[in-house]
């Protein structure tokens, strides 16, 4: 019996069908995943007999992704439902195509899918994201970096590593992105902070880098004036005599513009006034009893529209005094009273030592005139 000859056509057509035309990598991310092939038509997998990193290296090469980082078996990105296309597949690493290389030929194999084979290739090694929950912070907050990969190579880990100017401060193995901690800050955790990942020494671009900044406020400086002169330094702050004018003077040597003054009696804030020249002045007209009591300047600053505040300054005692005026009214109405008593009492004596002498010139003038 002879079998019809086939056409041209029909090679040609045939060829094409049973041709090799396409690679893929099955997975949710780029340049890794379920190897497969399509074959007549259809695609189908790898089986994981003898699968290793010299295969690996020709998907990925044929896929463009650069050099391999592993060759997975055991279905490590899944099962295919479809047919196996390649089994027994031993390259040498250097062929154009996973055909090339010697396998048992296509739809001969021996396997399940539970051996579907798998490839993670470099790729491109895309920037990572750097990204923390504050970049403006006080001393003792804490700040939470996270760096993410935006490609990671489906279930390979990286190595992550943080840097603070340029150098390595903290490493960390992740598929897609580490968190790092930095607790209770201080002013030695300032400064520019980036982060990079690789895999198997070869290294992601650099972050871009986060600008950490430590607002450290100093505790602000307060005092106190009197412009008329009426007070007297006690020995535990002034003494404010009642009804007088004083200012308590709030200053610090921030290192940031504008800002204001909180004035504290206790723990409560009495009044508030922006700073002018790293300074504020808390007038107070008339003294009363009422403004006695431990005073304290704290220093509030806004930056990078997060609010900041320094510890509070040291206490100033203000003590209110009696007022001197009726004192010194009774005092001068007192020695006017005693002196003209004394002018009083001085004015009778003289009259009556005159009276004595005129009574006294009287008589004489008698006795004289009787001797006439
Ligand atoms: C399948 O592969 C084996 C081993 O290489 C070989 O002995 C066998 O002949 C092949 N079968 C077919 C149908 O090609
Ligand atoms: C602070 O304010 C609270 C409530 O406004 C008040 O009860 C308390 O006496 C105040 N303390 C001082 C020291 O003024
Ligand atoms: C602030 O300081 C500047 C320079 O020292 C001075 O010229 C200006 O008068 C000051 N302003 C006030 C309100 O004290
Ligand atoms: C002010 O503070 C001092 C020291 O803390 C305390 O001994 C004093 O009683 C306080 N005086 C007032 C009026 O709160």
């Amino acid at each position: 019996m002879a079998t019809p000859r086939p056409s041209l056509l029909t090679l040609i057509l045939a060829r094409a069908l049973t041709s090799v035309t396409d690679i893929r990598l099955v997975s949710d991310s780029d340049c890794c995943g379920r190897v497969e092939i399509r074959y007549n038509g259809q695609w189908g997998s790898v089986c994981d007999n003898n699968w290793d990193m010299n295969d690996a290296a020709v998907v990925c090469r044929q896929l463009q992704c650069g050099s391999a980082i592993s060759a997975p078996h055991g279905a490590a990105f899944g099962q295919s439902s479809r047919s196996i296309w390649l089994d027994d597949v031993e390259c040498l690493g250097n062929e154009g195509t996973l055909t090339q290389c010697s396998h048992r030929g296509l739809g001969n194999h021996t396997c399940e899918h539970s051996q579907d084979a798998g490839v993670v290739c470099l790729g491109e090694l895309q920037m990572p994201i750097l990204t923390s929950t504050h970049t403006v912070v006080s001393p003792g907050e804490n700040i939470q970096f996270r760096c993410t990969t935006p490609k990671p190579r489906c279930n390979a880990n990286a190595e992550f590593q943080i840097f603070r100017n340029r150098l390595s401060i903290s490493s960390q193995k992740h598929v897609s992105s580490v968190t790092f901690n930095l607790f209770n800050v201080d002013i030695s955790h300032q400064g520019k902070y980036s982060c990079q990942y690789s895999y198997e020494n070869n290294k992601s671009p650099l972050s871009s880098s986060v600008i950490i900044f430590v607002v450290d406020l100093q505790q602000p400086s307060i005092s106190h004036s009197a412009s008329d002169g009426q007070f007297v330094v006690g020995s535990q702050g002034p003494v404010i005599t009642r009804g007088h004018s004083f200012t308590i003077i709030c200053s610090t040597e921030s290192q940031f513009p504008g800002g204001s003054f909180h004035l504290f009696t206790g723990s409560n804030i009495t009044r508030s006034e922006s700073a002018v020249n790293h300074s504020a002045s808390f007038f107070f007209p008339e003294a009363d009893y009422s403004h006695e009591g431990n005073y304290s300047c704290v220093y509030e600053v806004s930056v990078s529209s997060r609010s900041f505040r320094s510890s509070a300054s040291e206490l100033l005692l203000i003590t209110i005094t009696a007022s001197l005026l009726p004192v010194i009214g009774a005092a001068v109405s007192a020695v006017l009273l005693l002196l003209s008593v004394l002018i009083i009492m001085l004015l009778l004596k003289r009259r009556q030592k005159q009276r004595n002498k005129e009574t006294r010139s009287k008589c004489c003038f008698t006795k004289a005139d009787s001797r006439f």
